[in-house]
């Protein structure tokens, strides 16, 4: 266990965010039969088990919302740390002046099979969400979506659950052009009184 610090320090509360952050960064895709892109979304979390919903925070002026818009589909790729540069990249230039991402960043399409958007063939899993609810917050959305399909890389998920033996090393975003890695399960045990 971690020493306690003597006195802990205050943090400013607009950066209070950050100490939340380090959730999985993921790319978020989006597109129709004739054209798609991609953008990196760390404001993600899972709100329901069964079936699978997912929430993420999109702002509405990204190239890539009018089309989460058009067509009610997303998909989501997990990226592991090997693929941080393309996720910056990915997340620091619009698809309104590249429009080709995956080209650009070296990823390569992988056909969905319940929407039309395409996922990464890079990452370790790939999500298909059909979007249900969008909460509008101003300059951005809280885009709430049902998961209908999802796939992953055998040697890094099994039984559902992430394992770490064959070198995972997952891809959390702390905030600008930082992000860490994680490569490592621990087992908790309740402490005995
Ligand atoms: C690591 C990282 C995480 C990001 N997370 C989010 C996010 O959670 N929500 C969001 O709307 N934009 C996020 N962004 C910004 C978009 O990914 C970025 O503005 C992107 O270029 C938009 O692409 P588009 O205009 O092609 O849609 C993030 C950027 C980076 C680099």
């Amino acid at each position: 266990m971690q020493d306690a610090p003597l006195e802990k320090i205050p943090v400013a509360l607009p950066d209070t965010y950050r100490l939340l952050n380090p959730g999985l960064v993921v790319l978020v895709t989006v597109g129709d039969r004739e054209t798609d892109n991609l953008l990196a979304v760390t404001w993600n979390m899972p709100i329901r088990k069964d079936p699978g919903m997912v929430a993420l925070l999109l702002g509405k002026r990204h190239h890539s919302y009018p089309f989460v818009e058009r067509t009610g589909e997303l998909g989501i790729s997990i990226p592991d740390a090997s693929l941080a540069d393309a996720v910056l990249g990915c997340g620091s230039v619009s698809g309104r002046k590249v429009p080709d991402k995956f080209a650009r960043f070296g990823l390569t399409r992988q056909p969905a099979t319940r929407i039309k958007a395409p996922l990464v063939s890079e990452c370790i899993a790939n999500l298909e969400c059909r979007v249900c609810q969008v909460v509008d917050l101003g300059a951005s959305a809280l885009v709430l979506s049902q998961v209908l399909a999802a796939v992953a890389d055998p040697r890094h998920v099994k039984k559902g659950h992430y394992v770490f033996d064959d070198g995972l090393r997952l891809l959390h975003h702390l905030s600008g052009k930082r992000f860490c890695a994680s490569s490592e399960a621990i087992t908790a045990q309740v402490p005995r009184r």
